[in-house]
C-alpha cells in the first residue's frame, strides 16, 4: 500500500514487463501499472481491481494488509479486464459485496463474469456518504469505453479518472513530483494519441461540465501510470489542448521503401522542407514502432506520406498506418502522398484517395517517380519540400 491522501491508498500492482497492451496493438516501453486504491473512511471502499495475471499477488497484500472482509463496498470504474478482471475472485470471497459502477458497468461486468451481484448503478451527480468524505460520482462515457466512470472524494480532494489522465509509465515512485517529467508528458501524450483521440469531441465537452462542477482538486489519481499531485491542473489543462484539434509546429515524413527509391524521394522532401525551414522528422514505418508513429501523426501539423507500388496496391506497414491514421480521426492535418513505381504506379494516388476519404486537407497532387528518381527528379523534388514549407 502506498498512501496517497489521508484516507486513499494504491494498492495495485506495477507491471514492469508489460512491452505490448490491448493484444499487441498499443507498445508500452516503460511498462504500466493497474491502479486500485483503497479508501479507509467510515466505511472501507475499493475502487477497481487489476488485470488478472496479476490477481494473485494483489489478492495476498490486500488480504494481509487490508483483510477483504474487511471491505464493505467495491466501485467499479471501469469493466475493462485491466481494471476490473480480478472483481470475480474477490466476488467469491465475498459475494455480498455491493458493487457501485455506472448503468453500462452493470451491463459489462454481467456480459464478462455472468453473475448477478448486488448491483448499484450510478449516474452524473449520484453521491455516496462513506464518512468524512462524500464520493461523487461523474459518468465519463466514452472516456474511453460507454463504462468508465470518475470519482470526486469531497474531503480528500481527489479525483479518481479511471485511465482518463493517465499513462503507461511504470517507475520507482507512484507520484508525478518523483519522476522524469519529460518521460512523463511523453507517455501521457503517447496515451492520449493512440487511446484517447477518437473521444475528443466527447473529452473537450466533458472537461468543459468538470469545470462547471468547481471542484476543489488537491490530487488526480488515474487508473495507470503515477498519480498527479504536484500542480494536478497540468493535465486537465494539457487535456483541453490535446482534445481542441491539436498540432505541433512540424512535418512528419512516413515512408517504406523496396529498393530505397522511395527513401530518396523522403530525404529530398526532406531537405526541401528544411531548406526553407519547416521542421521535420522522417521515420521508416516498417522499422518504427506503430504506437509512436500514431503520436508522431497525431503531433505533426503535416503528414507527408509514401510507399513504392506493389501489386498495384501499397506496402503493408503504410496500409496499416494508413487504418491507424483513420481510426484515430486524425484529420485536422495537411498531406501529401508520394512513391515510386516499376510499371503501374498506383500506390501514391491510393495513399492520396485513403487520406482524403480520412477528411485530411490536400496540399497538393500526390508525387509519383517512376523507378530511380534521376538527379534531375531529386532536385525537382526539392522545390516540392520547399513549396510544401511555404
Ligand atoms: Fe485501462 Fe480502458 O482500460
Amino acid at each position: 500500500m502506498v498512501k496517497v491522501t489521508e484516507r486513499v491508498s494504491w494498492v495495485g500492482v506495477k507491471d514492469w514487463d508489460l512491452r505490448l497492451f490491448h493484444g499487441h496493438e498499443l507498445s508500452t516501453f516503460n511498462g504500466s501499472t493497474y491502479n486500485s486504491y483503497l479508501i479507509k473512511d467510515e466505511k472501507t471502499v475499493l475502487v477497481d481491481t487489476v488485470w488478472p495475471p496479476h490477481a494473485d499477488q494483489y489478492l495476498e497484500r490486500l488480504e494481509s494488509e487490508v483483510g477483504i472482509n474487511n471491505i464493505d463496498m467495491i466501485i467499479i470504474n471501469h469493466m475493462e479486464p485491466d481494471h476490473g478482471g480480478t472483481l470475480g475472485k474477490i466476488m467469491e470471497l465475498r459475494p455480498d459485496l455491493p458493487i457501485y459502477c455506472s448503468v453500462k458497468g452493470q451491463e459489462s461486468i454481467k456480459a464478462y463474469f455472468h453473475k448477478d451481484w448486488n448491483f448499484i448503478p450510478m449516474k452524473t451527480g449520484d453521491t455516496l456518504n462513506i464518512g468524512k468524505n462524500t464520493i461523487t460520482f461523474v459518468e465519463m462515457r466514452m472516456i474511453h469505453w460507454p463504462d468508465s466512470m470518475l470519482l470526486y472524494l469531497s474531503e480528500d480532494k481527489i479525483v479518481i479518472s479511471s485511465d482518463a489522465f493517465g499513462q503507461h509509465f511504470c517507475t520507482q515512485s507512484l507520484f508525478n513530483d518523483e519522476v522524469d517529467e519529460c518521460v512523463l508528458y511523453q507517455e501521457a501524450i503517447k496515451y492520449y494519441a493512440n487511446i484517447l483521440t477518437p473521444y475528443s469531441k466527447v473529452i473537450n465537452r466533458k472537461l468543459e461540465e468538470l469545470e462547471k462542477l468547481n471542484l476543489n482538486i488537491e490530487v488526480i489519481a488515474p487508473a495507470h501510470g503515477v498519480i498527479w499531485r504536484k500542480n494536478p491542473m497540468q493535465i486537465i489543462e494539457a487535456y483541453k489542448k490535446w482534445s481542441g484539434n491539436y498540432s505541433e509546429d512540424y512535418a512528419v515524413i512516413i515512408y517504406d521503401t523496396m529498393y530505397d527509391s522511395t527513401r530518396k524521394i523522403a530525404l529530398s522532401l526532406e531537405q526541401g522542407l528544411n531548406n526553407k525551414g519547416k521542421k521535420v522528422k522522417l521515420f521508416n514505418a516498417s522499422i518504427t514502432d506503430l504506437s509512436n508513429l500514431i503520436t508522431e501523426m497525431y503531433k505533426a501539423d503535416t503528414l507527408i506520406i509514401g510507399s513504392s507500388t506493389v501489386n498495384n496496391g501499397i506496402l503493408a506497414s503504410i496500409e496499416v498506418l494508413l487504418h491507424e491514421l483513420g481510426s484515430h480521426k486524425l484529420c485536422n492535418k495537411d498531406f501529401m502522398a508520394f512513391g515510386s513505381y516499376g510499371w503501374s504506379g498506383e500506390s501514391p494516388k491510393h495513399i492520396h484517395q485513403k487520406l482524403i476519404d480520412a477528411k485530411l486537407n490536400p496540399l497538393r497532387d500526390p508525387v509519383s517517380v517512376n523507378y530511380n528518381p534521376s538527379a534531375e527528379a531529386l532536385a525537382e523534388i526539392v522545390k516540392i519540400g520547399e513549396q510544401l514549407a511555404k
